[in-house]
């Protein structure tokens, strides 16, 4: 596997993180002699896919693994799973000396970290990230959580892994609407900090034979957003950025009771926070309509699909919603963002639900 870089978060050790296909191997050389035991955390599809692999890789090389799986989908990204896994986990006698192994998408990577993050005051992780989305976004970070019936992620820790391994060729398995949602994130990435690599996704868009991008793609994403949590791992500032599209994104996925995938509602999410901002005149007219095509040749969605009445109550219960007022994290230009703006440290804008209804209904 090739190296992409090292994530240096100023709260935690640095980590590297790899892509390629040789991840059993990868992981093994990787172990570290003090984790004495092993817990591999998947989903049902995961585990089948590339866990069971992995394990073999693992116990051949001597080291003892509690293979755990649950029930793929956001619905099972619960306190109740994760109380299951634990209880299996001391059940089975495993102690501070042990590593979670998380492998598949955010939602096995989100629940694995926040279980190490708490099991026994903190233990350590390895991320292996089987989806686009998990590659470009979720696997890197250290952000964990579970959700509750109130919403999303509202229950989770920071704890950082101690290794990203991103397998590419599990990409190949990845059914599309997977990779879609993966492909919105990377425009995000581009949108924010890359022009380079917009144009370049602009380019592979238009001739592109599948939906999986190239593995340089990828692993410029991968650069982007250690960039961004090098600067702020806690999430007090700059890494709100990574928040654009994701305000009506959000809204949207409300307002149509998760029935739209989320890399579809942060697509749509950042076209009418694009209008918004064009109108505003925080960022040229002719950004948003570049944004727009690319997303149109990739086949993903740039119009709501539910009413703006429908999606409003989903702005109010925002986490980015304080005191009534809506920030939204928008590019200055395309593939810039500086902190030009009034939420913390300047990384978004206030806006207001007039703002956003008027963009809406234009897009609309
Ligand atoms: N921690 C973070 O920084 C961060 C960032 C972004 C998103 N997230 C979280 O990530 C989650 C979404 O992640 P996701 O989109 O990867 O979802 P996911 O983990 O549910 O994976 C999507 C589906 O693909 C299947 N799958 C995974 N890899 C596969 C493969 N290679 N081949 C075939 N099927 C495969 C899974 O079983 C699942 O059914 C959300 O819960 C979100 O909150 C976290």
């Amino acid at each position: 596997m090739q190296h992409i870089t090292d994530i240096q978060p100023l709260s935690a050790g640095s980590y590297p993180v790899f892509y390629g296909s040789k991840v059993a191997p990868k992981l093994v050389q990787l172990w570290r002699p003090e984790w004495r035991r092993a817990a591999l955390i998947a989903d049902l599809t995961t585990e089948r896919l590339f866990g069971r692999q992995l394990q073999g890789a693992l116990e051949n090389n001597g080291i003892d693994v509690l293979a755990l799986s649950f029930e793929p989908g956001e619905q099972h990204k619960t306190r109740e799973t994760k109380a299951r896994l634990e209880d299996a986990m001391l059940a089975a006698g495993l102690d501070r000396s042990s590593c979670v192994v998380a492998v598949g998408g955010g939602i096995p990577l989100d629940l694995g970290g926040f279980i190490a993050a708490t099991y026994m005051r903190g233990i350590a992780h390895v991320n292996v990230a089987t989806t686009l989305l998990a590659q470009v976004d979720a696997a890197i970070g250290g952000k964990t959580a579970v959700n509750t019936a109130r919403g999303k992620n509202l229950l989770g820790a920071f704890h950082h892994p101690r290794a990203v391994l991103l397998d590419t060729g599990a990409l190949d398995l990845l059914p599309a609407v997977e990779l879609k949602n993966g492909l919105a994130e990377a425009i995000k990435h581009a949108m924010l900090a890359d022009p380079a690599l917009f144009e370049r996704l602009e380019g592979w868009a238009a001739k592109r034979s599948s939906d999986k991008p190239p593995d340089e793609i990828v692993a410029r994403c991968v650069e982007i957003k250690a960039e961004v949590v090098a600067a702020d791992d806690r999430d007090t500032g700059k890494r709100h950025i990574l928040n654009f599209g994701h305000t009506v994104g959000h809204a949207i996925e409300h307002g149509t009771a998760h029935q739209t995938p989320h890399g579809h509602a942060v697509a749509i999410g950042m076209v009418v926070e694009a209008r918004l901002a064009a109108r505003a005149g925080w960022l040229t007219e002719t950004a948003g309509l570049r944004l727009e095509a690319l997303l149109n040749t990739l086949g993903l969605p740039t119009r709501p699909p539910c009413s703006f009445a429908e999606a409003a109550p989903g702005l109010a219960h925002d986490k980015k919603t304080t005191a009534g007022v809506i920030y939204c994290a928008i590019p200055t230009d395309l593939g810039v963002t500086e902190a030009l703006g009034d939420g913390p440290g300047g990384w978004s804008r206030a806006t207001s639900l007039d703002q956003i209804e008027k963009a809406w209904e234009a897009q609309a």
